[in-house]
């Protein structure tokens, strides 16, 4: 297979260079945590907005002005005339915050760790490398229109603007198709495969799809694919893949009354067998909307399940695969320290972890967030 050489410097982490938690913030105890951040943003006042994902843990969401799904939280923040949002979520989150907010408001992620493995899978270097060799290896007169999910980096989403793309939520993405094939011939998917699969089945397109990894010398190369009419990047989010379609099943033997929503992250064979699929707003919006006494089984982030036990006890809610469950490793990385950090520091005048995506990216990757509104 023939591959692109490129340099680069891609590490782990997108902003790897801010600064860590002092050690005097290591090990509060939780009562004096929740006592200092309480007093923190009564001083801040309405200068301040916190924000929280809901795969957040539970003493982080405690303390959010908002807790939502990802495109939501961006949403209020953009709304707030807070000078400060603290974005209690992933880098790919804060930096989407960041694009739609006004240039006088400041995004802050509590902990820069907080990367999300799977945008990491699709960095814009090696999506650019590997574009150059579908459309070499796509017909002359063939139009392939990139389309990126929200979990994706800035400069990814520029990347895609500038192709004629755009982004999607996993709410969207089947009008995101939509746009891509009234204006293209071909979309490239990324960076999430299952999403990309879910959607394609969606539309009645699961036979055009064709899986990619331009890494992989094992894999199907750039003349095989660019015969699919959509081609899927080979990224995955690692909670979600845990499920299984026998974890389903298993839940229906158990609770034949019982109900299943998943994340359209999970794998399609999953995502069939479930009763509904959707965002974490919609996962949130099912359980408060069921009947007291109806079965949910959750297939998503473990934090979100527990959350939803706590919020409605009327109804029985349970995580789809028992204790194999994962929580998001990189929602981990923002803990309460780190939050009231960050909060003493602004008190003090001082900002910390920043979040401020380039101006140009910035410009270009608003874009591709303007033409998903448009879908
Ligand atoms: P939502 O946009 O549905 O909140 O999902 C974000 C996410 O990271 C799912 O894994
Ligand atoms: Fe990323 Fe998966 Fe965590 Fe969502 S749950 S932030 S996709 S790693």
């Amino acid at each position: 297979m023939e591959t692109v050489d490129f340099e680069t410097d891609l590490s782990l982490f997108k902003y790897d260079n801010l600064e860590q938690l002092p050690p005097a913030y290591r090990d509060l105890a939780e009562a004096e945590r929740a006592e200092r951040i309480e007093s923190a943003r009564a001083e801040l006042g309405d200068d301040v907005i916190i924000l929280g994902h809901n795969y957040q843990r539970r003493e982080i969401v405690e303390h959010a002005d908002f807790i939502g799904d990802s495109y939501q939280l961006s949403k209020h923040a953009a709304e707030a005339d807070a000078d400060y949002v603290v974005f209690c979520g992933v880098t790919f989150m804060a930096e989407s915050a960041d694009i739609i907010t006004d240039d006088d408001q400041t995004v802050i992620l509590p902990s820069m760790e907080a990367s999300c493995p799977m945008a990491g899978m699709a960095e814009a270097l090696q999506v650019d490398a590997a574009w150059t060799e579908l459309n070499e290896a796509a017909d002359d007169d063939e139009n392939i229109i990139p389309i990126t999910y929200m979990n994706s980096y800035a400069d990814l989403k520029a990347f895609c603007a500038e192709q004629g793309g755009l982004v999607c939520t996993s709410s969207n993405a089947h009008k995101a198709f939509e746009y891509a094939f009234e204006r293209g011939d071909k979309v490239l998917f990324l960076p999430d495969k299952h999403l990309g699969d879910n959607t394609a089945h969606r539309l009645g397109m699961a036979d055009a799809t064709a899986e990619w990894d331009p890494w992989d010398p094992e894999a199907a190369d750039a003349a095989e694919v660019a015969d699919a009419d959509i081609v899927l990047w080979d990224g995955y989010c690692q909670v979600h893949e845990r499920f299984t379609e026998r974890h389903v099943e298993s839940f229906r033997e158990a609770h034949p009354d019982g109900n299943v929503i998943v994340h359209p992250e999970c794998r399609r064979e999953v995502v069939e067998a479930a009763d509904v699929a959707g965002s974490t707003s919609t996962i949130c919006e099912t359980v408060e909307n069921a009947d007291p006494g109806e079965t949910w089984a959750i297939g998503t982030e473990i934090h979100l399940t527990n959350h939803l036990q706590r919020w409605h006890p009327e109804v029985e809610v349970l995580p789809l695969c028992g204790d194999a469950c994962m929580d998001c490793n990189a929602m981990r990385q923002v803990d309460p320290n780190y939050l009231t950090w960050v909060l003493e520091g602004l008190a003090d005048g001082i900002e910390r972890n920043v979040v401020e995506v380039d101006p140009r990216e910035k410009e270009l990757a608003g874009l591709a967030l303007e033409r998903m509104l448009e879908v």
